[in-house]
């Protein structure tokens, strides 16, 4: 019985390689409508102002904020000119306590201020600045934003575990540059990115066939190298490059072809932004140990897997996270002892069947490579909106820079990922495409933003 149900679930999870094909050109197809005009699709598509890549000729000392994955970091980076890359790079890194997430703009700008303060303090004379000039850093902002300019840019709306209302609609670097007065900070935002645009742009610095910045962490998102002339709803003068880097916000994507369960639905119903973000809260780390969650405990409610009555833990929302998950996914021991440790620590389930351990890892697998696919038929929706899914030139290659702790630390996911896209692109493809993963790209994909567009 209980096998019965978990397979018409699994049904419904089913991701085919045609599947795959459709759901890839209906995210293309989307990309087209969002870069027609703002508001003519799901996808944002939103212009970054970022028109020129990385060299490697940046130089100097450059701050860089990263605000939006599961930790709030701050660095310096020291880039080095020609050839010299990255000479030297330091930070900090603190978790954003979960009330200032929702509670007022002010408070969490000031957070921020005060850990850049705290951080700054730390830089050594040597690098000190001559008097009148002043220290530039790049800031990652990592929610949808409408740049005004490359330095400046409305926050759209919250995603992921933000919710801070009176911030919608306001100018972020506007609301930091106060926090920094407040701080006594002499410091000025000379880039605000995106954590995809970031990962693109510290990805490109490393190999200059990076064509796109895939987040896939807390959330997920896509920024590309798109063409400028093909952007209609850019009114301004065309780059000289020809080139702007568009950040998707494809965790907005919905489709009815995307394969959607009861328990995606009550968890999207229940989370701070119902009807929002659909592709995201099917791919990222934030909601998969969540879905997970719910499936076992609907078959719980039905049948005994976990004793006769239902365990109370697993009726707690997001008690279960996608890093515990990814435990349990990946335990590969006869007996499953790490699934069953998972299952007493975090969920109180003592005493397990084997075969209901085996029945958890098999929910894990589901959930994850659901995701996993999904992912790879986004990435493939890029490359074929830029041409590369076919071959022009025999040398031709393109390069998927991916970060976030989804991506680096769930094994099974990204291998899952890597796999499906080269299904997608076929035998004659699949080699000329390729991803990496680019370790804390967005930071210093910020401080060469803010470097290349410097007024020292
Ligand atoms: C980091 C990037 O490496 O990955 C961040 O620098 C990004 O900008 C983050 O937001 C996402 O990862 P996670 O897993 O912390 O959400
Ligand atoms: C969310 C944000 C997006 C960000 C992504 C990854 O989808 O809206 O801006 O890039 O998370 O952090």
């Amino acid at each position: 019985k209980v096998k019965e149900m978990f397979a018409e679930i699994q049904s419904k999870c089913a991701l085919p390689t045609e599947k795959l094909k459709q759901i890839a050109s209906a995210m293309e197809t989307e990309m087209h409508a969002g870069l027609a005009s703002d508001g003519g699709s799901k996808l944002k598509m939103l212009l970054s102002y970022v028109d020129k890549l990385p060299t490697g000729d940046e130089k100097g000392l450059f701050y860089a904020l990263d605000l939006g994955g599961t930790n709030f970091r701050v660095l310096r980076v020291q880039l080095g000119g020609k050839k010299g890359r990255v000479v030297d790079q330091d930070h900090l890194e603190v978790s954003i306590p979960p009330h200032l997430m929702i509670g007022a703009c002010q408070d969490l700008f000031d957070f921020i201020a005060e850990a850049l303060s705290r951080f700054a303090a730390l830089e050594s004379e040597e690098h000190k600045l001559p008097e009148g000039k002043q220290r530039e850093l790049g800031f990652t902002f990592s929610f949808p934003v409408k740049q005004l300019s490359l330095s400046s840019g409305t926050l759209i709306k919250w995603t992921k575990g933000f919710s801070i209302e009176e911030a919608i609609g306001k100018d972020v670097v506007a609301e930091l540059t106060k926090a920094m007065e407040r701080q006594g900070l002499d410091m000025k935002v000379t880039a605000l990115v995106n954590d995809t645009v970031g990962t693109l742009v510290g990805g490109r610095y490393d190999d200059s066939d990076v064509m796109a910045g895939v987040i896939l962490g807390t959330g997920s998102n896509a920024a590309y190298v798109e063409r400028a002339s093909t952007i209609s709803k850019w009114h301004g003068d065309l780059p000289q490059s020809g080139e702007m880097v568009i950040n998707m916000e494809w965790g907005n994507f919905k489709s009815p072809l995307l394969p959607i369960t009861e328990f995606d639905e009550a968890m999207d119903f229940e989370s701070l932004n119902p009807g929002e973000q659909i592709f995201e809260k099917l791919v990222s780390g934030m909601y998969l140990g969540e879905v997970v969650r719910r499936v076992l405990l609907k078959v719980a409610q039905e049948y005994p897997i976990f004793g006769d009555i239902v365990p109370p833990k697993l009726e707690t929302p997001f008690i279960l996270r996608t890093p515990q998950m990814s435990k349990i996914h990946h335990d590969s021991s006869p007996d499953l002892k790490d699934v069953g440790t998972k299952l007493k620590e975090v969920l109180g389930i003592h005493n397990t069947s084997l075969k209901t351990r085996k029945f958890v890892v098999d929910v894990c697998d589901m959930v994850a490579k659901r995701a996993a696919r999904l992912a790879a038929a986004g990435i493939y929706g890029i490359i074929k909106k830029i041409g590369r899914d076919t071959k022009s030139d025999p040398k031709q290659r393109t390069v998927i820079a991916i970060d976030g702790g989804l991506f680096e630390h769930y094994t099974i996911f990204s291998k899952c990922l890597d796999d499906t896209l080269k299904e997608l692109l076929g035998e004659e493809m699949k080699n000329s495409v390729v991803i990496t993963h680019s370790n804390d790209g967005s930071g210093v994909g910020a401080a060469l933003i803010a470097a290349s567009h410097s007024d020292n």
